[in-house]
């Protein structure tokens, strides 16, 4: 920590929490504490209420007795009236009391998590791809849990406690308020080892969601890959790996019990320090004969009083605590600005031919440490041309298409399309224009019409049916036992990997965009069913801009123009023939069978 600020944190916060906590504290309370504090309020009212009528509770029942002890015959309708009255108005309050605080907490965190979610939705596939899938589930999930559970405990309690201890301090005051200072000026003295308790507490409370978070993705991944599992009997090994995370939990979780814990006798000790302050000054004044043992007794009692509300907000921090731990994870998360963004003045794309030229580009994954996937490449694809990408595997073939789709932004060089550069629009206008298949085939467990009107979500019905006929699909789907309805499972678990990819295919077919990238769109399909997707495609890509990535000769054969790459570089550029002719680099991965002719191998890419 610096310099310390001029505002070192005010009344009991300050023993607590440090500097950064309580600024991640006041900004939560600004965020979203104060936009409620109306319903807040309420949530006060009825809990005063509550207090009031438990408090009446006493006096009902010291009343009734004093009736029936006198059977008093004029006074007992009344008591009946009171304890029905007493009974009912208490009731009421708990349970507006409990409606009222559950739904100003629920509201926080469901905005909270919200925000968080859309934030999270819209940033950079980098970021998302940064962390694993079931760390960030975690971050949506449990640290938001964690946030309600914090939020609850304490402001139920402090709701409830600070309404006790204002009472108590009112009578403290009235009955002797030197005294009353005295106890109040031993509270700096805990500065010191509360602060340090919070300290670790946070700490604690920080490493144990993100272990929750690492925890979470290895149980999604293992779930994910029980084929695996199965398959090559790691049963063991997965268990192995869970077991790890779950006594790792365990460990922290009992570390943040012991921490909790110290804070109870920490505060105790307080308390000694302070009725020792107040025994020696009674002790001087009543030798002094200014005052008597009966009113050091009497401040004794409510002092006793005091303490335990007091001891149970000191208890509420440390509820603060581990929910600011978890707020500074939802609001890293929410401080992150993506990078690949719309500028303040870009305007829509307008595809004319849709031609695609690279200048010079250049880029390097951030996560790959010095190597550059894509170095010096200079391409031009001439609208409505098909262009196919070769080479071998890590050549950079994907990463091409990744940039152009804008899913990163290039470190060097351009990408212009029709003359536009790609930053220069906007990315709305920039994923309309293109149709994409990617590697990895995407599925979400709904239905097959579902997942192919994800290409053009106000597609009817018909165009979904021909966009599967021009994807070689249709076929397979009306065989399904639900034909087009047919729920596809887990990422499309119940496909085979070819029909995976023809249901992509259609997808993107239906979106209908000038601009088509396909990434080994029809690398698990059988020869039969590749001529028959090549025959629909060789229809589809006539007036299109397309970028094709392939290893199959038959595929590569069909492009106007083919494109080598090697290490991130482009190597050599023409059509089928002139690179035969060539005999360069194109003519050996022919031979080296990098690039596959189907006709003499039937199956290359099988899927697994
Ligand atoms: N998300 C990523 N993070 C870091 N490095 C990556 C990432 N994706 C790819 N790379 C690296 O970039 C290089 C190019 O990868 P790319 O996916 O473009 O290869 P490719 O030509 O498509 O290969 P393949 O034919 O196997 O699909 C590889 O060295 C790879 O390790
Ligand atoms: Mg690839």
């Amino acid at each position: 920590m610096g310099k310390r600020s001029k505002s070192p944190g005010t009344g009991i916060r300050a023993l607590f929490l440090d500097e950064q906590a309580q600024r991640t504290l006041r900004r939560f309370v600004a965020d979203w504490v104060a936009p409620r504090w109306r319903q807040i309020a309420l949530v006060f009212v009825f809990t005063s209420g509550l207090a009031a009528t438990t408090g009446g509770y006493p006096l009902v029942i010291k009343h009734s007795f004093d009736s029936l002890m006198r059977t008093d015959s004029h006074v007992l309708p009344w008591v009946l009236i009171a304890i029905i009255a007493v009974t009912a108005a208490r009731s009421t309050f708990l349970y507006l009391h409990q409606v009222t605080s559950a739904r100003v907490i629920m509201r926080m965190v469901t905005d909270m998590q919200k925000a968080a979610f859309a934030h999270l939705i819209v940033s950079d596939f980098a970021r998302l791809t940064r962390e694993t899938t079931g760390r960030l589930v975690s971050r949506l999930t449990n640290d938001l849990a964690a946030i309600q559970q914090a939020i609850q405990t304490s402001m139920i309690a402090f709701v409830r406690d600070t309404l006790s201890v204002l009472a108590v301090l009112i009578t403290m005051l009235w009955l002797d308020w030197m005294l009353t200072l005295i106890v109040f000026a031993v509270f700096p003295f805990a500065v010191l080892p509360m602060s340090s308790i919070g300290r670790r507490l946070r700490s604690v409370s920080r490493r144990t969601l993100s272990e929750i978070g690492d925890m979470t993705s290895r149980l999604t991944e293992v779930l994910a890959g029980v084929r695996l599992i199965k398959a090559f009997r790691l049963e063991n090994y997965a268990i192995e790996r869970l077991n790890g995370n779950f006594e790792q939990i365990y460990r922290l979780r009992m570390k943040a019990v012991r921490a909790r814990g110290r804070m109870g006798p920490a505060l105790e000790a307080l308390a000694g320090i302070a009725i020792a302050g107040v025994v020696a000054l009674a002790y001087w004044r009543i030798a002094r004969g200014i005052s008597t043992v009966g009113d050091f007794m009497g401040f004794v009692t409510a002092l006793l009083l005091a303490a335990q509300p007091i001891k149970s907000l000191g208890m509420v921090t440390t509820s603060v605590i581990e929910g600011v731990a978890a707020a500074e994870r939802i609001y890293e998360l929410l401080d992150e600005k993506p990078t690949v963004v719309d500028r303040a003045d870009a305007r829509a794309l307008v595809v004319r031919q849709g031609a695609i030229v690279f200048d010079d580009v250049g880029f390097a994954y951030a996560t790959s440490a010095g190597s550059r996937a894509v170095e010096n490449v200079s391409l031009t694809v001439p609208g409505g041309k098909t262009v196919a990408l070769v080479g071998r595997s890590g050549a950079g073939k994907s990463t091409v298409i990744n940039l152009v789709a804008r899913l990163f932004d290039v470190d060097a060089g351009r990408i212009l399309i029709d003359g536009q550069d790609l930053r220069e629009v906007t990315l709305t206008s920039l994923r309309q224009a293109i149709a994409i298949v990617s590697q990895e085939v995407t599925l979400f467990d709904d239905t097959i019409r579902a997942n192919i009107a994800l290409g053009r979500l106000d597609a009817s019905d018909d165009d979904i049916v021909a966009a599967a006929k021009a994807a070689a699909a249709h076929e397979f789907i009306v065989a399904q036992p639900l034909g087009y309805d047919t729920v596809i499972g887990d990422s499309g678990l119940r496909l085979s990997g070819g029909q995976r990819q023809r249901v992509a295919l259609a997808r993107a077919i239906l979106k209908n965009a000038p601009i088509l990238l396909l990434d080994e769109a029809t690398s698990a399909l059988d020869t039969e069913s590749e001529r028959l997707v090549q025959e629909a495609l060789t229809r589809f890509t006539r007036d299109r801009t397309t970028l094709v990535i392939a290893h199959r000769l038959s595929t590569v054969q069909r492009a106007d123009m083919i494109c080598v790459m090697d290490q991130g570089h482009i190597t050599e550029v023409g059509s089928h023939a002139d690179l035969i002719a060539r005999d360069g680099a194109y003519a050996r991965l022919c031979r080296s069978q990098v690039l596959v002719d189907l006709e003499t191998t039937p199956r290359s890419h099988a899927a697994e």
